[in-house]
Parts: structure tokens; C-alpha cells; sequence
């Protein structure tokens, strides 16, 4: 059996069959959509950033999953959003009321302005807005290091966190990339399970999880010590 709160490299069709119907409260899948953006062409697209040229991801983004992977994802997650749904829509036969529409303030470029994800919830339509162009992105301040092609900021996957999922919601992500949602499932203090197939992609991905599961763990023992050490001074000094 798969442990929680982990990220394994392996194909995500043989991850889900380990797994019993209805395991996760939410899936938040971003599949590859089947448009060639594997990353190997970012560079010629932007005239207002300069992006990196990545190696491409598995399958080259030539083919969104089959038919069989959302019927898959169906069975092991009561709820589903699924990014780029607009690219392959046959193959989810169900209408949504209720899609997500992330801004992401490109500027002048042939790159979409938006981005699509399908859901299977019943509310209304709603718009996330963040810059993430390049080098340029909405917190200039707390810029997030981008290894991956296709990476999403962890703050969009926060805001979906935040609207979508509650306390104790146990979260998949069947194409993790970079590993953005698992860190925003960290960071939201839900348990989750990534599945990442490229090798490559995964190990800089489970580097980057790992360092802020680390980051976390560290920060707290750190607060741990120091209160304690008050504690301690308080009691010495006769103070309490
Ligand atoms: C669109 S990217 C996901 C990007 C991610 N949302 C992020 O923020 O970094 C799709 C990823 O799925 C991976 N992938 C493709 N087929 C897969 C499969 N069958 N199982 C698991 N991962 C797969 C690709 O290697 C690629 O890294």
C-alpha cells in the first residue's frame, strides 16, 4: 500500500490501481493537455520575458491521457479538478458548472492568457489572478525557483486548497511536476500522494518537496527550543 504524504516516481495508472474507490476527498490533476508545450520551445514565445529552455518532459506533451486514466481518477476521488480541460474535453463527458479560470497577466505574448481547469464541483465560475510570466511573476519578492516547464505557483494551488478542500481532506495529484500542489498540500497541512513518471523530473521535484517539508520541520523545532528555553529562564528567574 502507497504511505501518504509522499511523492513516487511511477506511472500514475499503475499508482491508481493500488488504491481503493473513493481514497481522496480531491484530485487536482494538471495532465499533459497534448498541445507540444513540453518546454523545449518557451524561449521564441516571449518578446516581454525571457524563459528558460527546459528538457522536455515524458511524452513530449504530444497527447493528453486516454479515456481509461479520468475514468481512473473517477473511481479513486470523490471530487476532481482537472487543469486544460478545454484541450481534451471529449474525454471527460461530464459537464461542470463550475470551472476555474486563472489569470495569469501574460502581457503580449502567444501564450494563452488564461488557463482552464474543469471541475467537478456545483458552484460558480471563478477567476484566480497571478502573474507568472517568465522570470516575472505576482510575488517579485518571494519569487519561486521554477524547475519544471509547466510548473503552477504553489500559490494557485493554495487559493484551490483554500475553496476546495477542507481539514482533514486527503489530496491527489496524479501528475505532480515540480511537486507545486504537494507543497501547497504541506503548507495547508492536508495529506497527499504525487505520482511524477520522468525520472529527471521527479527527483528535482522530490528535492524541492523535501527541503520544504525539512524547512517546516526545522522552523518548528526551532520555535520549540526557543520556547522551551523561555520556559526554563522563566522558571530559574522565579518569573511565570
Ligand atoms: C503539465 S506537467 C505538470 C506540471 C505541474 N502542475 C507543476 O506545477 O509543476 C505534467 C507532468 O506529468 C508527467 N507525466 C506524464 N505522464 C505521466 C504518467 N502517466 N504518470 C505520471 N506522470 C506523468 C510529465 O512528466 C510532466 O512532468
Amino acid at each position: 500500500m502507497l504511505e501518504m504524504n509522499r511523492l513516487y516516481n511511477m506511472d500514475c495508472m499503475e499508482g491508481m490501481r493500488e488504491l481503493p474507490d473513493k481514497f481522496f476527498d480531491l484530485a487536482v490533476v494538471d495532465v499533459p493537455y497534448g498541445i507540444g508545450e513540453d518546454g523545449s520551445k518557451n524561449k521564441e514565445r516571449s518578446k516581454l520575458a525571457v524563459a528558460k529552455n527546459y528538457k522536455a518532459f515524458h511524452g513530449n506533451d504530444l497527447q493528453p491521457p486516454e479515456c481509461e486514466y479520468f475514468t481512473e481518477l473517477m473511481r479513486v476521488s470523490k471530487n476532481q479538478i482537472i487543469w486544460g480541460a478545454n484541450h481534451f474535453i471529449s474525454r471527460i463527458p461530464v459537464d461542470s458548472h463550475c470551472w476555474i479560470v486563472w489569470d495569469k497577466e501574460n502581457g503580449e505574448t502567444d501564450f494563452a492568457d488564461c488557463e482552464l481547469a474543469w471541475t467537478s464541483f456545483h458552484t460558480a465560475v471563478r477567476r484566480f489572478k497571478y502573474r507568472w510570466h517568465g522570470m516575472l511573476q505576482e510575488d517579485m519578492k518571494n519569487k519561486e525557483i521554477r524547475i519544471h516547464p509547466t510548473q503552477k505557483p504553489i500559490a494557485l494551488y493554495s487559493w484551490i486548497l483554500s475553496k476546495y478542500a477542507k481539514r482533514g481532506d486527503k489530496i491527489l495529484d496524479t501528475h505532480a511536476g515540480s511537486a507545486s500542489s504537494l507543497i501547497a498540500c504541506y503548507r495547508a497541512g492536508l495529506d497527499f500522494i504525487g505520482f511524477e513518471i520522468d525520472t529527471e523530473y521527479y527527483t528535482a521535484a522530490n528535492m524541492r518537496l523535501t527541503v520544504e517539508m525539512e524547512q517546516i520541520r526545522i522552523n518548528f523545532d526551532e520555535l520549540q527550543e526557543e520556547q522551551e528555553e523561555y520556559t526554563q529562564s522563566s522558571i530559574f528567574e522565579g518569573g511565570g
